[in-house]
């Protein structure tokens, strides 16, 4: 067999290894979406448009109401300025983050990100070409230190991501905090990534500011977002770019000659998606719920220590007081407690940690925690 690149072979698989499915019996507290369903007027949607044939290609970028109902939502919502033109409908944010990548970074340039971070934000750094710089973000917080990131921009730095609510620490960083980082961006002339898939699970009193609709930031920013985890619609990979018109210009030529667009009958779902937000609240009010039940229930283990979480649907937990280091205690989990957990111990700002998903339901929550604390207090 011929050779492939070595970036290839040494891209990562991110939390994947951690989110197969586990043997019969074993809870699992890993993974990272809603367990809703859809609601069923945007499934209708898409059930109507296969039913009458819209089945055909179409506008790569996403049909124009579609990408203008994703405009209006950004620009009304978080104070986006984007054009309709600045929207490119994207197969899941994943594809989206991917073009933002293949935009703001060239061969060999850094990227800062916040860690402990998602792993496809790194592997996607890797992927075009760059390296990611890690800046640390202190437990119990995990929000970044200003300082920190300035120290860490060099003149090879091409971008900095941001990911408010962060997967995996729930962190949400405050305004001040995303003004800083806009204002070192352009102090730097740097990119800015924001991954904003978790603006609508946001527990505490923080107002979100979007990167783009700070003053100077919109020129810079690049911004992806969807309705993967507020619609319960993680299956259905639809994802949303939004950037100033002449780099969306470019993305849609990207997505042209790669993918070509979202399939045409999930078109109008996507709209609708963008148009009616009534259900996201019923999952807030759940995930608030959930959140409180699983803080709650691990507030009785001694040796574990939850951070509290800000927003997102993830949990931090230190189990170094438990005398094992993650990898050993997900392990150990799996096979004591019949529990599976994610493991940070390999991403840089996550040793020592695990990650808890309270997008479960309150009977897998109930009894994953359960298990944990029988395994655990003897
Ligand atoms: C931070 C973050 N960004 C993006 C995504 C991917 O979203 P999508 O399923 O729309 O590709 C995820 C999914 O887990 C995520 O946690």
């Amino acid at each position: 067999m011929p050779d492939i690149p070595d970036h290839l072979i040494r891209l990562k698989g991110g939390f994947k290894a951690f989110l197969s499915p586990p043997p019969e019996g074993v809870v699992r507290l890993t993974v990272g979406e809603p367990g809703f369903d859809t609601p069923k007027n945007i499934s209708d949607a898409a059930s109507a448009a296969l039913a009458s044939g819209d089945t055909h290609y179409t506008r790569g970028e996403g049909r124009e109401e579609l990408c203008t109902a994703w405009a209006s939502h950004l620009r009304s919502r978080w104070k986006i300025p984007v054009e309709d033109e600045g929207i490119i409908i994207t197969p899941g944010a994943k594809q989206a983050l991917l073009y933002a990548f293949m935009v703001a970074v060239r061969e060999k340039d850094e990227v800062v990100l916040l860690a402990p971070c998602w792993p496809t934000h790194a592997e996607q750094v890797e992927l075009v070409g760059g390296k990611p710089v890690f800046v640390h973000c202190e437990a119990p917080s995990f929000h970044p230190s200003i300082d920190m990131i300035r120290g860490a921009i060099t003149e090879k730095t091409s971008a900095i991501v941001i990911n408010s609510p962060n997967n995996p620490t729930g962190a949400v960083y405050t305004p001040e905090e995303m003004i800083s980082i806009v204002q070192l961006a352009i102090e730097h002339d740097l990119w800015i990534i924001s991954d904003e898939i978790y603006t609508e699970l946001i527990w505490n009193d923080t107002e979100y500011v979007a990167p783009a609709s700070v003053l100077g930031g919109f020129e810079r920013t690049l911004t992806v977002t969807g309705p993967s985890k507020t619609h319960a619609m993680t299956g259905w990979r639809v994802g949303v770019f939004a950037a100033p018109t002449p780099i969306a210009k470019v993305v849609g030529r990207l997505q042209g000659n790669t993918c070509s667009h979202i399939p045409s009958f999930l078109m109008p779902a996507a709209e609708l998606a963008a148009k009616d937000w009534s259900s996201v609240e019923k999952f807030r009010e759940e995930y608030i719920r959930r959140r409180e039940l699983m803080l709650s229930m691990l507030e009785q283990i001694p040796s574990l220590s939850a951070s509290e979480p800000e927003g997102a649907f993830y949990v931090m937990v230190d189990v170094r007081q438990t005398g094992m280091d993650a990898t050993t205690f997900a392990k150990r989990a799996m096979e004591e407690a019949l529990v599976q957990v994610i493991p940070l111990d390999s991403l840089p700002g996550g040793e020592g940690y695990i990650r808890l998903s309270y997008a479960a339901d309150d009977d897998v929550i109930r009894e994953g925690i359960q298990r944990l604390q029988s395994w655990l207090v003897q």
